[in-house]
C-alpha cells in the first residue's frame, strides 16, 4: 500500500460513517446487510464512536452519545426492573435483560437476536468518558443514564451472557468482562458517581479483575471465556484501545503474542480458532485492534503492517468489509452463510470506526 491509500481509505471512512449515520445519531452497523439492516448496536456503535472522536470527526460522536442517553432513557423502566430484581435475589430471565441492539429510534425491533450481551454497555460507558476528556465536553447531559448503566452493569457484570459474536449466552466471556470493567473504571475515574454508586462501582470493577485474573488467564494470556484456554480476538481491545490491560502488563503482551501465533494468518486476524461464520475469515476490525495493541506495547512497524493490511481489504470505492473470504478456517462453512444472509456485509461501519482509530494511533499517516 502507498501512503496516499492509507489516507485515502481514512478519508472514505470518515465519509461513509458520516453519510450513513442517522440525523438522531444512531450508526447503522452495515446498511444494507439484511440481518443488520435496520439496527444499531451498542458495541459496534461505542467504537464507531471512538473511532470518529479520536479521528477528527467529535460531533458525530457526541450525536451518537446522544442516542445511547436517549435510548437508555427510553428503556429505563426496564433497565431498573432488572437492577431492582438482581438487588432481591430474583434476577430476571436474560430474555428481560436489556438487547445488544435497537431499532435507530431506540426500538426494541421485532427481528429476533441473540440479544442479552453486556459488553456494550460498559463500551459506551468507556468511549464516552474517552470523548468527554478529549474535547473537554460536559458530563451533565449524560449522567442519568450513566447511571442507570452503572447500576444495571453492577448488579449483572457476573452473568452469563452472548458475547462480542453473539454466542455462548452459557459462558462468562473475557472481553465481556474487560469491556464492563473499563466502563465502570472510567466512570469512577472521571468522578461521575455519588458516593454510594461509587463504592458498588469499585467493588464489582475489582470483582471482574479478580475474576480474570484467577480464572480468566492461562499461560500468563488472557482467554476466550472463564474456563477454556485460548484466545479470542477481541481480546486486543482490553490492551488497546480500552486500555483495561496496561501495556507494562506482561499480560498485555502474552495475549498479543498468543493471538498473533493462533489467529494472526500473515497479516489479518481471525475472530477465533473454531469459527465458521462465513468460513471463519480475517476482520479488519480485529486487526486494527491487534494493532492498537501491538502500538501500545511499542511495535510500530507491525501497527502499521496492520493499518496496510487493512486499507487493502477496501473496495475500490474505500469500503471495508466485515470480513475477507481469501484465508478460511473452515471454506467450506462459507456457502451456507452467502445462501442466508448474502455477501459478506460491506460496508461495516464498525470496520471503519477501528480503522480510523488506528490510523489516528498511528499519526494519521
Ligand atoms: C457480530 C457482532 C456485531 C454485529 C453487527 C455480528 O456478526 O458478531 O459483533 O455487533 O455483527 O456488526
Amino acid at each position: 500500500m502507498t501512503i496516499a491509500s492509507v489516507a485515502r481509505v481514512a478519508e472514505a471512512s470518515l465519509q461513509v460513517v458520516a453519510d450513513l449515520q442517522l440525523p438522531n445519531g444512531a450508526y447503522p452497523a452495515s446498511p444494507d446487510f439484511v440481518a443488520y439492516r435496520g439496527y444499531c448496536w451498542f458495541r459496534d456503535g461505542s467504537f464507531i464512536a471512538d473511532g470518529m472522536s479520536a479521528a477528527g470527526a467529535p460531533a458525530s460522536a457526541t450525536r451518537f452519545f446522544g442516542w445511547c442517553a436517549a435510548t437508555i432513557g427510553q428503556h429505563a423502566d426496564r433497565m431498573t426492573a432488572a437492577v431492582e430484581a438482581a438487588r432481591a435475589g430474583t434476577p430476571l430471565d436474560d430474555e428481560a435483560m436489556l438487547p445488544a441492539r435497537f431499532t435507530f429510534d431506540g426500538g426494541l425491533g421485532l427481528d429476533p437476536w441473540w440479544d442479552f450481551q453486556l459488553d456494550g454497555y460498559g463500551t459506551w460507558l468507556w468511549a464516552l468518558v474517552a470523548h468527554l476528556r478529549r474535547h473537554h465536553l460536559p458530563a451533565e447531559p449524560y449522567l442519568p443514564a450513566v447511571r442507570l448503566t452503572v447500576d444495571y452493569l453492577v448488579s449483572s457484570w457476573h452473568r452469563p451472557c452472548f458475547d462480542w459474536w453473539e454466542e455462548h449466552a452459557e459462558r462468562v466471556h473475557v472481553s465481556t468482562l474487560g469491556c464492563i470493567g473499563a466502563g465502570l473504571e472510567a466512570v469512577l475515574a472521571a468522578d461521575l458517581l455519588d458516593d454510594g454508586r461509587a463504592s458498588g462501582a469499585r467493588a464489582a470493577a475489582s470483582g471482574i479483575r479478580t475474576l480474570v485474573r484467577s480464572q480468566g488467564t492461562v499461560d500468563g494470556h488472557l482467554t476466550k471465556w472463564v474456563g477454556r484456554s485460548d484466545v479470542d480476538g477481541s481480546l486486543a481491545a482490553l490492551v488497546a484501545p480500552l486500555g483495561w490491560i496496561s501495556p507494562d502488563d506482561p499480560v498485555a503482551t502474552a495475549t498479543v503474542a498468543a493471538i498473533e501465533d493462533t489467529l494472526a494468518d500473515d497479516l489479518g486476524v481471525h475472530r477465533f480458532a473454531d469459527d465458521v461464520f462465513y468460513g471463519g475469515g480475517r476482520w479488519p476490525l480485529l486487526t486494527a485492534f491487534h494493532g492498537m495493541a501491538r502500538l501500545a506495547i511499542g511495535d510500530e512497524a507491525g501497527a502499521r503492517a496492520d493499518l496496510d493490511w487493512i486499507a487493502s481489504t477496501a473496495t475500490d470505492e474505500g469500503l471495508l468489509p466485515e470480513q475477507v473470504s481469501d484465508r478460511l478456517i473452515v471454506p467450506d462453512a462459507l456457502p451456507r452463510w452467502t445462501e442466508r444472509w448474502g455477501a459478506v456485509a460491506t460496508p461495516l461501519l464498525w470496520s471503519h470506526g477501528e480503522y480510523l482509530r488506528l490510523w489516528d494511533a498511528l499519526g494519521r499517516p
